[in-house]
């Protein structure tokens, strides 16, 4: 936990654990960047694949741990538009664990009542990738204990341009009218269509930025920063980021 945010945290009333979460006001929506499997690599002295791979555990201690604290939605920045950028050993590293995780998902899905999405633009994936996320998500539609999202291939301002080209469409086809675009329809038309907007956005290793990480629905969000790295981030971790969320006071612009 950041030091400097000690102040954020209220006084509990007498006879209260100080370090117990506020059961009514655990957020329904979370967002991750899980961010510094690199730098746990190194750490370690492991190449950046080893520290995908260990990412990928902490995704499931993240899942479980969120779905037993109350979560409801779960949304995770696994890949970026701009994470082309690197070699192709890591990108095809990161793409064949991916195929790794989601030849068992399902299975493991059904166990946990996870409901698996994705987010983000599947034209540029490898056709296997597209027919197995497909299939995650059909095989998954039916449970509802955590919707667990996976943003890949995603980036805030190319889902808003693919958005804006879809109203685009309607509106050159007679069927929306210019003024008909209200915010509402174009949340309705993110790839975030049927999600809530997150509560609580965490951030781990250190980086103080959205990457391009859903940019319209954060709006409102609560920003938690760690010093942690992804592969060290476990359900301590996530009660820290919730301890830090109960703290904070929502206003929406109102006055309270
Ligand atoms: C986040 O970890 C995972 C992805 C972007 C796929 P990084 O790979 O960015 O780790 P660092 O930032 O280099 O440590
Ligand atoms: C953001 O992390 C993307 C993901 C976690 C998938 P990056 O490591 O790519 O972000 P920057 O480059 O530090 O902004
Ligand atoms: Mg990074």
């Amino acid at each position: 936990m950041n030091k400097d945010l000690d102040y954020i945290f209220p006084d509990p009333p007498e006879g209260v654990d100080p370090r117990a979460l506020d059961p009514e006001r655990i957020p329904e929506s979370v967002a991750i960047i899980m961010d510094g499997n690199g730098r746990g690599a190194k750490k370690r002295a492991l190449n950046r694949l080893k520290g995908h791979k260990a990412g990928i555990e902490a995704v499931r201690e993240a899942i479980r741990c969120a779905s037993d604290l109350g979560v409801r939605y779960l949304t995770i920045y696994s890949f970026s538009t701009e994470n082309w950028k690197r070699s192709t050993e890591e990108v095809t590293g990161i793409m064949n664990l991916l195929r790794s995780y989601l030849s068992n998902c399902v299975e493991r899905a059904s166990k946990d009542g996870l409901r698996i999405r994705v987010i983000g633009d599947r034209s540029a994936l490898d056709a296997d990738i597209v027919e197995m996320l497909e299939h995650a998500e059909r095989e998954t539609a039916k449970f509802d204990k955590l919707d667990f999202t996976i943003a890949l291939n995603y980036g805030g301002r190319d889902e808003l341009r693919r958005t804006m080209t879809k109203l685009a469409k309607q509106v050159q086809e007679g069927t929306l009218a210019p003024e008909a675009i209200t915010e509402d329809v174009i949340a309705k038309h993110l790839d975030t269509a049927d999600l809530p907007d997150p509560d609580l956005l965490i951030r781990t290793s250190g980086e103080l930025r959205l990457s391009n990480y859903l940019i319209w629905q954060l709006a409102y969000a609560e920003f938690y920063f760690t010093d942690t790295l992804w592969p060290d981030f476990d359900k301590e971790s996530l009660k820290e980021a919730i301890r830090y969320y109960n703290g904070r006071e929502r206003r929406f612009g109102g006055v309270k």
